[in-house]
């Protein structure tokens, strides 16, 4: 079963899809974990889980169509966060409210992130508040549950807040390898408010895309609006590899008559 899956390095040819500089995104910590430990629910003893993600070892990269934002990008989704599930689709939050951190735009200054802040403010934003405070949610929210990035698993000396800067950094890194818009572009589909999309269609185009992976969709009101990309783990969420996997749970999409309608403000 594990020789079907492809991984996705991330500094690895995956970045070639994206015109992003990928030095300009180089990690300041490393965990020392490398890539050649247990996969992410896939262990069958005892790991360290600074190295082996769990127990939210089914992580879902998950991205927004949401068309009433102001300047957001017509020809890209957005991000909406990374999500560490349970293997078996359960899931924890909030896991440590002492690390809810408030200054993230200032965590990523100091920590020379910059230019992954200055990916965040284009394709990380809220449709309800400020994108700090969406910044602010995800981190809390899912990446505090990260076992990964406890700060004890950092290498000694990091300053506060380092595993916040390597998740954000980790979470646009791996967004940046998953362009739905142009794999949903490149199967002829693009945001109408003329005509409507089968879900197979739309799930046919994005598996061609990402080299035979299924997503799931969501919709509000028949109209596409989320989706959820679902990997496994092969170390830290600091640099490790992420394996594609097909989703495990359905799109919530109707089967005909899906909607993908265009940004407003485009
Ligand atoms: C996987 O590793 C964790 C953490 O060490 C351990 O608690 C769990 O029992 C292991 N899972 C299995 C199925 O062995
Ligand atoms: C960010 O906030 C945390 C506490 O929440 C603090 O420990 C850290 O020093 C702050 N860092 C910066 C750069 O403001
Ligand atoms: C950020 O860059 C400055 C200047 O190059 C350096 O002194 C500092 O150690 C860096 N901080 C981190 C956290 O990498």
């Amino acid at each position: 079963m594990l020789s079907s899956l492809v991984v996705l390095s991330l500094l690895g040819s995956s970045m070639a899809r994206t015109s992003v500089d990928p030095m300009s995104l180089f990690k300041r910590i490393s965990s020392s974990c490398g890539t050649s430990g247990p996969l992410s629910c896939y262990n069958t003893t005892a790991v360290d889980t600074c190295c082996t993600e769990y127990p939210g070892g089914l992580i879902l990269q998950t991205q927004f169509w949401d068309t009433d934002v102001a300047d957001s990008p017509a020809d890209s989704w957005t991000i909406h966060g990374l999500w560490p599930d349970n293997c078996d689709g359960t899931y924890t939050e909030d896991c440590d409210p002492s690390r809810d951190y408030t200054n993230i735009t200032a965590l990523l200054t100091t920590q020379n992130a910059t230019s992954t802040l200055d990916y965040m403010e284009q394709y990380w934003l809220n449709d309800d508040g400020t994108s700090q405070e969406l910044w602010e949610h995800e981190w809390a929210t899912h990446g505090t549950c990260y076992s990964t990035l406890e700060p004890s698993c950092l290498p000694s000396g990091s300053p506060a807040g380092a595993e916040a800067v390597a998740f954000f950094e980790t979470v646009v890194r791996l967004f940046q390898t998953l362009p739905t818009y142009t794999w949903l572009a490149e199967a002829g589909i693009t945001p109408t408010s003329d005509s409507t999309f089968t879900l197979e269609e739309l799930l046919s185009a994005l598996e061609a895309g990402s080299g035979g992976y299924t997503p799931a969709l969501s919709c509000d009101d028949g109209a596409l609006d989320e989706i959820s990309w679902y990997f496994n783990l092969r170390g830290s969420i600091i640099d490790g590899e992420f394996v594609a996997i097909n989703s495990p749970e359905s799109s919530d999409c109707p089967t005909t008559g899906i909607q993908y309608l265009p940004k407003e403000s485009s």
